[in-house]
């Protein structure tokens, strides 16, 4: 565990000592769990939103992008069901009045049992070597089979407490299993409230006369208040899709874990509207693509891993999220979500204005059940950024830290150095440039010694760097250096546009998602 904490530690100390993230308006002691991307970061965070932007939009004929507004008309939120029932179950801690959400609570318990069977499992696979059969040992052997049962039972009970609104329940569970408050061991709870996440505001210019507003909490509404806009301006037929990106606000009640729970953050989410009935048929296809679309990027197939939902949102009838594995453990995501018609519905009652299609095949009106693909922006980066920060040693013992991004998303793809401040290097150098950066982000760099030079450039995640040296001047050739193996090759100048296009093109890392 300390290992773990000190991991996550590096990863944020690391994002603000290289231009990644900041803490918003730090002059005045930051703000709680709210951030700012730095010039390094606002690159990855665009990099990551366009390849989500071109695997969705782009190569789906059928799906189409919007980008509503934050502030929507107040009964959008009453019709979602948002003022009701966006709510998350709190509990303080009497003693060391730390605020927790119930929910979290038990489900870190019920992942620690989890992470016990886990250790039995790898321990016997160890044990029995190829013989082990997963399945068998699972069903059979004492312990796992106790502590997953066990895991089920909690998370079963939480969820029908959770739906059934019985919150003195989720209190009694937590006393049943000793749950305490993990940062001083008390046990000195209150009761459970529900706590709605929305942030209001308003909107006019005279306190008698505002209209009471809400930061939305999700950029769903926004598509599906226009589904029948967007449906019959671009003459979509269904099945078709709308993607957006943008800003959503929530008042989380524990937001402490730097991007991963931010309360104001961005979602990159599509809406599927589908015939009635084929929308089991369409999740699946999406659990699978989206799944891909992380695989694509190459952090590692053990790192991902399906949790099907115990407890469904109100608007739900099948939820699944995509959990990677953080510096904290396995959380979620992505969410996919079959939502039903419960959206279009509700929208038609609250605003009296029909949201239904007219399918021309079938000749007659319906309203489509959705399936809605919904991943955080900033977990997303959170992902990447914590999954490619490495200390390695080297074969001469030193350390180098170096940040493997992905080498599409990098922000900066290659770095120009000349190997001397003299003899004309840094002209030859910065006429590479000139030719570079009008297809990739590049930097110069002359200061200090080359091999220092190299380190900063690891460390800041940019996949190549370009040494230009005497014989440069000679024959026209430079050093490419890889960032992750260090391997320098010698290269005429006018072959670095097709290295670096072949290495961080978003077609070839986008071919990956077609698996
Ligand atoms: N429209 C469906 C929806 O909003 P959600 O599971 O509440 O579903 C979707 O959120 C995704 O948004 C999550 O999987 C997560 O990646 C991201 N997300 C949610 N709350 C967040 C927060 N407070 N900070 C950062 N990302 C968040």
């Amino acid at each position: 565990m300390a290992k773990q904490e000190d991991l996550f530690k590096n990863v944020v100390s690391h994002a603000k000592e290289y231009g990644y993230i900041f803490p918003s308006s730090e002059i005045y002691d930051g703000l709680s769990a709210v951030y700012d991307y730095a010039q390094n970061g606002v690159e990855l965070k665009k990099n990551i939103r366009e390849y989500w932007w071109k695997s969705m939009v782009q190569m789906h004929e059928n799906i189409v992008g919007l980008d509503a507004a934050i502030l929507m008309h107040p009964t959008t939120w009453k019709a979602s069901g948002h003022v009701d029932a966006f709510n998350d179950p709190l509990i303080d801690n009497k003693d060391s009045k730390r605020r927790y959400r119930a929910d979290v609570l038990i489900e870190d318990y019920a992942e620690k049992l989890n992470q016990k069977a886990e250790k039995e499992i790898e321990k016997a696979s160890v044990r029995f070597g190829e013989a082990f059969n997963l399945e068998e040992f699972v069903t059979t052997n004492a312990r796992v089979v106790e502590y997953l049962s066990k895991k089920k039972e909690i998370l079963e009970r939480m969820a029908r407490s959770l739906g059934n609104e019985d919150l003195a329940d989720v209190k009694a569970l937590i006393e049943e299993l000793e749950i305490a408050d993990p940062e001083t061991g008390s046990r000195n709870w209150t009761d459970v409230k529900q706590f709605n996440l929305m942030f209001g505001t308003k909107l006019g210019a005279s306190a008698e006369n505002a209209m009471d507003l809400y930061l939305r909490p999700e950029t769903a509404q926004g598509i599906f208040v226009n589904f029948l806009n967007v449906q019959k301006s671009g003459r979509m037929k269904i099945p078709f899709g709308i993607a957006q990106t943008g800003k959503a606000f929530r008042n989380e009640i524990v937001a402490r874990q730097f991007i991963f729970r931010m309360r104001e953050f961005e979602q990159m989410e599509m809406q599927f509207f589908v015939k009635p009935g084929e929308e089991m048929k369409y999740y699946e296809y999406w659990k699978t693509t989206r799944l891909n679309w992380h695989l694509s990027l190459g952090l590692g197939k053990e790192n991902y891993r399906f949790h099907d939902h115990e407890k469904l949102a109100h608007y739900a009838n099948a939820a699944a999220d995509i959990e990677f594995n953080f510096p904290f453990g396995f959380k979620e995501l992505e969410g996919i979500h079959s939502r039903t018609d419960f959206d279009l519905k509700a929208h038609e009652e609250f605003s009296g204005k029909k949201m239904q299609y007219f399918d021309t095949e079938e000749n007659k009106n319906y309203t489509p059940y959705v399936v809605e693909t919904s991943v955080g922006l900033d977990r997303m980066f959170l992902a990447v950024f914590s999954n490619s920060l490495k200390e390695e040693t080297l074969e001469d013992g030193s350390t180098r830290t170096v940040l493997q991004l992905p080498s599409v998303l990098a922000p900066t793809k290659a770095a120009v150095l000349p190997l001397v401040k003299k003899d004309g290097l840094p002209e030859v150098a910065r006429k590479i440039i000139e030719e570079l950066k009008w297809d990739f982000n590049v930097a110069y760099d002359e200061k200090d010694a080359v091999g220092r030079r190299y380190r900063r450039q690891d460390a800041l995640g940019t996949p190549f760097c370009i040494t230009v040296d005497h014989q440069t001047l000679e024959d026209e050739t430079v050093t490419i250096r890889h960032r992750d193996t260090m391997k320098q090759d010698r290269v005429s100048i006018s072959e670095l546009k097709g290295i670096i296009e072949n290495e961080v093109s978003m077609k070839n890392w986008l071919m990956k998602t077609k698996v």
